[in-house]
């Protein structure tokens, strides 16, 4: 993994006593103070914390740095600004933590201690702050290096980031827990990012397996035969074009009472998407291996709720296979039969994410949860509604939309709610089959395919999270690499920590 190297620890200690490579102090532009500490600090730097903000030379802009060179016991004494206090949030602050990192990072430093204090608001908790400072770094500061063969002695690590802490709290959970939230979203984004000639859908399964025997998580993984066996036809009619062979994993998690129904988490497990058929010209053809984002992120969150224990119990079904062209393909006009015995009529080889989904939820309702949320890359349209800014869903429960809207503030992973208005389904009427999988005019992209993956959830409380655009990063910023993000990583595990 790009980070695995850093380390996060809570320090008690006196501003002045610290031995670092270089100390974050953050500033309000409107409160441009030195407080007591922080005065003791200046103080034994010949004040030339002070002296900085006299000579307006740090004016306390969101996200502006000023380093201070000492070459003392704290090397670089570096002043953050955080723009004014009224419209400071824990979004602003991890934004502004994260980038801090990659710039110390990037200018060769190996270490840093961030004096916590100085970041606080009144609006947040102090345990919330640590939780998302040490979130923040070890997502901001993530690299996929994976495949660099050359001059690898030369990039950049920190190893060591330290939160000084005055108060009488050692935060050991907090960090904790951040830790392992970090690791789950950094874990799904190298397995995202790994190549679609290594990530194959039985390289993906063979991952699963050894995750869960290393967590103690109960993992079932059906080959082609079985998943022919169990009448998914339409997984399989997706998996035909391959040279690859499909599967099906399972994950298990009890985390509470057996008796209790699970969660069930669905994710799309697509390991490339040539669009099949129908394939996708270039540059549309291009980073389609981030089609499988839902079923890796579906991978570790179990994992993650089953390292922090948390108090429910958890189902994951990610159908896993390649979508290409051949002879064997499935074709526009075919008809597939799905697992819940429903015929649908194929318009367009590229639509192939709702026809693994649909075998998966329905074989995922029969399990009985008490809720079904698919994770999914599912359309190119959810780029047009919500651009890279936010996440589309659409939910059939007021209670599982809480709990989403719930998360994804405190997450801070923005999503956003369209609507299942009936008037949709009129599209997807097929003259030959029960239904079609997709429109005839593409109108309406991410509700129409919601609205046909609806037909095989039932009455089960369901939610569909398309994470088409937000799954791939085109940006290094705030917390955000280049390349895969971990989408719903963060907001699913902040929603399953609380789940009632
Ligand atoms: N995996 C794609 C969706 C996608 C496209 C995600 C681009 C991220 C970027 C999905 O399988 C797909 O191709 N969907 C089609 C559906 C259409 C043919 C109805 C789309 O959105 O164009
Ligand atoms: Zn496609
Ligand atoms: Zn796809």
């Amino acid at each position: 993994m790009g980070n695995s190297a850093i380390s996060v620890k809570a320090l008690k200690i006196e501003l002045s006593k610290i031995k670092d490579n270089a100390l974050l102090v953050g500033f309000f532009k409107d409160r441009l103070i030195l407080n007591a500490e922080l005065k003791g600090l200046d103080r034994k730097f010949g004040g030339i914390i002070d002296s900085c903000i006299k000579d307006n030379s740090f004016k306390g802009e969101r996200g502006e740095l000023k380093g201070i060179y000492t070459d003392k016991s704290i090397k670089n004494i570096v002043l953050v600004g955080l723009g004014e206090e009224d419209k400071y949030s824990l979004e602003a602050l991890s934004a502004i933590i994260a980038d801090s990192s990659k710039r110390l990072r990037d200018n060769g430093t190996e270490s840093f201690s961030i004096f916590i204090d100085s970041f606080k608001n009144s609006k947040f908790q102090d345990k919330e702050l640590v939780e998302k400072i040490t979130l923040s770094i070890l997502t901001g500061l993530y690299k996929f290096i994976e495949y660099k063969t050359k001059d690898k002695d030369k990039i950049k690590y920190i190893k060591q980031a330290t939160l000084i802490t005055g108060s009488g709290n050692d935060f050991e959970k907090e960090i904790k827990y951040a830790s392992v939230v970090a690791e789950a979203v950094n874990k799904t984004r190298d397995l995202i990012n790994t190549p679609p000639n290594v990530a194959t859908p039985e390289y993906v399964a063979q991952y699963a397996k050894e995750l869960a025997s290393k967590t103690g998580l109960k993992c079932i993984v059906f080959d082609e035969n079985q998943i022919k066996k169990m009448k998914m036809g339409c997984f399989i009619g997706v998996a035909g074009g391959s040279a690859l062979k499909p599967r099906l994993v399972v994950l298990e998690y009890y985390g509470t009472d057996k008796k209790q129904k699970p969660v069930a988490i669905v994710g799309k497990g697509i390991t490339f998407d040539s669009g099949g058929l129908n394939l996708k010209p270039y540059p549309y053809i291009l980073n389609m291996k981030d089609d499988k984002g839902g079923a890796v992120a579906s991978i570790h969150i179990i994992e993650a709720c089953a390292r922090l224990k948390l108090p429910v119990n958890l189902i994951v079904i990610t159908p896993l296979c390649e979508n290409m062209p051949s002879g064997t393909s499935y074709r526009p006009d075919d008809v597939l039969t799905a697992y819940n015995g429903m015929t649908v009529e194929i318009k367009n080889t590229d639509a192939e994410g709702r026809m693994v989904l649909c075998d998966a939820l329905a074989y995922a309702a029969e399990k009985k949860p008490q809720a079904v949320i698919d994770i999914a890359t599912l359309t190119g349209a959810s780029l047009v509604v919500l651009g890279y800014v936010g996440t589309p869903y659409v939910c059939t429960n007021e209670g599982l939309r809480k709990k989403i809207n719930n998360s994804s503030a405190k997450s801070l992973e923005k999503l956003w709610e369209m609507p299942l208005w009936q008037e949709y389904e009129e599209s997807l009427k097929s003259d030959v089959a029960d239904v079609k999988h997709i429109g005839d005019e593409g109108e309406a992209g991410v509700i129409t395919a919601a609205m046909f993956l609806k037909y095989f959830v039932g009455e089960i409380p369901w939610a569909h999270i398309d994470i088409g655009t937000t799954v791939w990063s085109k940006v290094d910023k705030g917390m955000l690499t280049k390349g895969a993000t971990g989408a719903t990583v963060r907001l699913m595990i902040e929603m399953l920590r609380e789940w009632k």
